[in-house]
């Protein structure tokens, strides 16, 4: 069924709806996955590896800078707040290691079908070549708890943080690391079992790239494009690699890297501008898509934002912000969508949400950015999944614990979970396909 002009409108049109309308909602594909997402190092707690040792030795400097701007009330009640040192360590983060149970069936009771989670690569192999078989055991238990609950596994091997032992050997930089990437994928494939569809090898290496070789915030914070470039390519090599020994271990299994996208357009019109936006949008949807063609079984695209870009590359957020001062834009995501249908493979968008501390914008952010995806379907994309970012607020990288990106909220002192009202809009989306497929 194809969406009505006055029902898109309704829905995507700067007046947001009441309520969700079922007739556009009507035919997603039977066997849709609509789930949510989350990280290792961001939920489980109790990590060691290359960030934990940046955010130690950055906690301070990151305080004291937040101190210098100006923060909203409501965000500064944040517990921990983004003046606090507690903020920037991730810690115990949700002590989601001991609590997944809990989580997924907080999932379920939310009527996800699916779930996106990463194995943290330093619990895994410690120490260079030593692998740690309780923690492999571990997420055995994760992957049996999701199927016991329905939940369709889909497993990132690196979400960007990594072992000591690696970042001692140059990290991400290291010509070795595709040799060390399929050590620890082949030993992760064969423990996990072979009833795993599902694989993200790696998350956004673009975005990773960008923050950690070029802007330099990130750890091992560089700014070189030597160094990004040849970061690039070793992520690359190690992607191929990592495909073929899944496909090896698994013929059936979909195996694709997860992209960071965003919908960039001219901030003014001229030439100049023109020709930046597209620079930005090859750097965001197709370097890397270049670099890997041939092992992408699907495209996994991770869409946040608008960003409008002026010459040289000035990007801006404009319009509606979430808390962190992302524009949200829906829109774009049809947009997206579009451009990358050209390339005849499925597309799941692994990845898709907003800082909300306030669930104020939560539930219109999912409706729009669905009834956008289903116009894109119904205009031919292959779109075969949702995740939401995130199922559980989580620790925001240098941003730390503040920005509330959760379908539920976390309390970082007692660690209760809490359910928001947006969740259940996305759940009475979810259980009105269902219902009608
Ligand atoms: C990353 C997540 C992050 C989210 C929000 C994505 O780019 O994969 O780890 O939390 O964006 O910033």
């Amino acid at each position: 069924m194809g969406l009505s002009t006055p029902a898109l409108e309704a829905l995507c049109g700067n007046k947001p709806p009441k309520s969700y309308n079922k007739t556009v909602h009507s035919s997603f594909l039977k066997g849709f996955f609509f789930g949510a997402a989350t990280s290792a190092h961001q939920v489980e707690g109790g990590n060691r590896n290359d960030w934990t040792e940046w955010e130690v030795g950055n906690a301070d400097r990151l305080a004291a800078e937040a101190k210098k701007r100006s923060w909203p009330e409501f965000l500064l009640k944040n517990d921990p707040s983004p003046l606090q040192k507690e903020n920037y360590i991730s810690g115990k983060a949700c002590d989601h290691y001991n609590r997944f149970e809990e989580d997924f069936d907080i999932a379920k009771k939310l009527g996800h079908n699916a779930h996106r989670f990463s194995i943290e690569w330093s619990r895994v192999e410690p120490l260079e070549g030593r692998f740690n078989e309780k923690e492999l055991e571990h997420y055995r238990n994760v992957v049996h708890a999701l199927r016991k609950r329905n939940l369709e596994p889909f497993v990132t091997l690196w979400h960007w943080t990594i072992p000591l032992w690696l970042k001692n050997k140059g990290g991400l930089e290291s010509s070795e690391f595709q040799i060390y990437f399929s050590r620890y994928a082949e030993k992760v494939v064969g423990a996990l079992g072979t009833d795993i569809t599902f694989w993200i090898t790696l998350n956004e290496p673009n975005a990773l790239v960008r923050r950690a070789y070029i802007e330099g915030d990130w750890p091992p914070c560089k700014r070189s494009f030597l160094s990004a470039f040849r970061v690039l390519l070793y992520l690359a090599r190690a992607h191929r690699a990592a495909y073929q020994i899944i496909h090896k271990h698994i013929p059936r299994a979909q195996v694709g890297w997860s992209s960071a996208v965003r919908y960039f357009k001219p901030a003014r019109k001229n030439v100049l501008d023109y020709l930046s936006t597209m620079t930005a949008r090859f750097w965001s949807e197709k370097f890397f898509l270049l670099l890997t063609r041939n092992e992408n079984d699907y495209l996994a695209i991770q869409y946040y934002r608008k960003g409008e870009v002026q010459f040289p590359l000035r990007i801006t957020d404009t319009g509606d912000l979430s808390d962190i001062g992302w524009a949200i834009h829906p829109e774009g995501l049809h947009f997206i969508l579009k451009r990358l249908s050209r390339y005849k493979k499925p597309i799941y968008i692994t990845e898709n949400g907003l800082a909300d501390a306030r669930d104020a914008q939560r539930g219109e952010f999912i409706r729009n950015h669905l009834a956008w995806m289903k116009k894109a379907m119904d205009e031919g994309a292959d779109v075969r999944g949702y995740f939401h970012w995130s199922l559980l607020d989580n620790f925001e990288w240098s941003s730390g614990f503040w920005p509330r990106f959760g379908l539920v909220e976390v309390n970082y002192k007692t660690f209760k979970r809490k359910i928001r009202p947006s969740a259940l809009v996305y759940k009475s989306i979810i259980e009105k396909d269902l219902s009608s497929s």
